[in-house]
């Protein structure tokens, strides 16, 4: 038998996902165009503690949040809020690479895709941006907040929309979270803080 990478089990289990997620396959199918490409890798602190995190549970989708923590080592971690008033504790803990888009080892002209991890006890503030998205949670529960709703504590296998510029925001209370987060549409603009979080 061969063994699959950690890079094609993510690639072949997020393909699942696609397929078998009722809210996300109604977002957008697998796109057909994916192609692999090169990708010079990128290190941040939260790669570590993603790396080392344990509580990730539960999760509907283990296979697929182990081949993400096996890969992140190779991933190119994000710093989208590096030059902003965003608290250290932020920058330090929050852990965001792309997956399936510019910046990542596949490449298509569909959607972008990321994954998101909050490791306990961290506030993700409100920021928006123009594409449309939706998070799937894959492992652990967190916070959801969007402009105008009730807020919502997700687990493993549940969604949150987000319409395009609609202010959202993330905390992670007493367990880890990780998502699988996909972005359609307006998706080459990255994200900015919303009014209520500038000085
Ligand atoms: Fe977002």
């Amino acid at each position: 038998m061969i063994q699959k990478s950690p890079l094609e089990m993510t690639l072949h289990h997020l393909r699942l996902l696609h397929q078998n997620h009722a809210e996300l396959a109604a977002f957008c199918p697998f796109p057909d165009d994916v192609k692999r490409q090169e990708l010079i890798p990128y290190h941040i602190p939260a790669a570590d503690i993603f790396q080392n995190q344990v509580g990730l549970q539960p999760s509907n989708y283990p296979e697929l949040r182990d081949a993400l923590i096996a890969l992140s080592p190779d991933m190119l971690w994000r710093e989208t809020y590096k030059d902003t008033n965003i608290a250290a504790d932020f920058m330090e803990r929050f852990g965001c690479y792309e997956i399936i888009g510019r910046d990542a080892p596949y490449a298509s002209a569909k959607m972008r895709s990321f994954l998101v991890f909050q490791p306990p006890h961290l506030h993700y503030p409100w920021h928006h941006h123009p594409a449309d998205e939706i998070y799937v949670v894959v492992a652990g529960e967190a916070e959801f907040h969007l402009d105008g709703r009730p807020s919502e504590t997700l687990t493993t296998g549940q969604a949150a929309f987000h319409p395009s510029n609609a202010p959202h925001a993330l905390t992670s209370h007493d367990h880890p979270v990780l998502a699988y987060v996909v972005w359609r549409d307006e998706f080459e603009t990255g994200p900015v803080w919303s009014e209520s979080e500038k000085n």
